[in-house]
């Protein structure tokens, strides 16, 4: 049995990882973590996280401090923290304990390319070449053998999902274009203005295209590791949900490349054959309600006047982030990869 600590557990990233390692089968201790409110009971923060009847919460509920949860020696810990504080944070634990990073602290390999997307310098030099892209169903064996989990954005894995397998037998070499919706959540507990209700409800909303948002060089890097060249246009926009992210990408076919819809079916059912979250949808286009509650991604798809369209979706929270999470923790210490995850979709 094992013993996990979440960092930032108030935020929304991190009150799902609670529910998620709380429930799960093989964890006998969740320390939940706070910069800001240690020393006070989880539930002022999480109202709803709920009894503890196997009393896997110690400390009589408390949040704690990094100083605490360090001294415990975890097995693993989560950090849903944001990126920028989430490396400086995760550090002290790992030399003892399995990190996985939700935040985008260690997912780009390129240095100079974090800098530009962040504005930073990529945190730890020392210690991120050790990171491994946790993009689940696409780098099982290199989670298996990494201590450093970097969780992919959420975007990125809605978007990835459906584009790779294609990208990987050559059929990738025109333009990527991609138009996500992301449910408000995507954009964290943290209070501004933007989050607001009167701003945010009965309007939709594009933001930050192309280059302006920092998961467009993240899926770049990973289109480039799948064997594309392709430019990849990326427009991202807000929709008035809680939870939920589609994406609908085109691909118009050159001379070079020619794939019909069986192509696709098969391409698709051969790289998610064993993929307990990947629904295949066929010319069905799925909705963010057919997955929001699980860790699924549906994946549609058609071919219309030489352009390939294909349609993913995912709960951002989930599999665009904590179960995702938890999903590379199954891998990585080899329980089977549906513990402690649903499946099913809410109604
Ligand atoms: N929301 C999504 O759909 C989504 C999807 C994929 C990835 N992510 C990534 O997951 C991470 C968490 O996202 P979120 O949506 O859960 O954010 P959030 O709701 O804003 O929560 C972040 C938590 O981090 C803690 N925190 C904030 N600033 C901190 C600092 N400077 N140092 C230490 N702790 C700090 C806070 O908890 P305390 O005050 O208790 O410490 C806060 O509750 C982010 O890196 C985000 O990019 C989010």
């Amino acid at each position: 049995m094992m013993k996990i600590a979440v960092f930032g557990a108030s935020g929304y990233g991190g009150q799902v990882l609670m529910r998620l390692l709380l429930d799960h089968p093989q964890i006998s201790q969740v320390m939940p973590v706070s910069s800001t409110s240690a020393g006070t009971p989880i539930d002022v923060r999480d109202s709803g996280l709920g009894p503890d009847p196997e009393g896997k919460l110690p400390d009589k509920r408390m949040l704690l401090n990094r100083e605490e949860a360090l001294s415990r020696k975890p097995d693993a810990v989560f950090s849903a923290l944001p990126h920028g504080a989430s490396a400086e944070f995760c550090a002290p634990f790992m030399d003892d304990s399995v990190v996985f990073d939700l935040s985008a602290d260690f997912r780009l390999t390129d240095r100079d390319v974090h800098l530009k997307a962040y504005g930073t310098e990529a945190p730890l030099p020392e210690k991120r070449n050790g990171a491994v892209y946790g993009l689940a169903e696409l780098y099982e064996d290199e989670i298996k053998a990494s201590n450093l989990i970097a969780v992919p954005g959420c975007y990125p894995t809605c978007s990835l999902l459906p584009l790779v397998p294609l990208s990987r037998q050559g059929l990738i070499d025109g333009p990527v274009i991609i138009n996500a919706v992301s449910g408000i959540s995507g954009a964290g507990r943290s209070p501004k203005e933007t989050s607001l209700y009167v701003e945010r409800s009965e309007n939709t909303v594009a933001y930050s295209p192309g280059t302006k948002h920092r998961h467009q060089p993240e899926m770049t890097q990973e289109i480039r590791k799948a064997g594309s060249d392709a430019a990849l246009f990326f427009t991202p926009h807000l929709a008035p949900m809680r939870r939920g992210m589609a994406s609908t990408i085109a691909l118009p076919l050159t001379g070079n490349v020619k794939i019909s819809e069986d192509r696709i079916y098969d391409i698709l059912t051969e790289a998610y054959a064993d993929k307990p979250f990947i629904g295949l949808r066929g010319r069905t286009i799925p909705s963010t309600r057919d997955v929001v509650g699980s860790n699924r991604c549906d994946i549609g798809w058609s071919v219309e006047d030489g352009i390939v369209y294909l349609f993913s979706v995912i709960d951002n929270l989930v599999k665009g982030a904590s179960g995702q999470a938890v999903q590379d923790f199954n891998i990585r210490f080899g329980f089977p990869q549906t513990t402690g995850l649903s499946l099913r979709g809410e109604v």
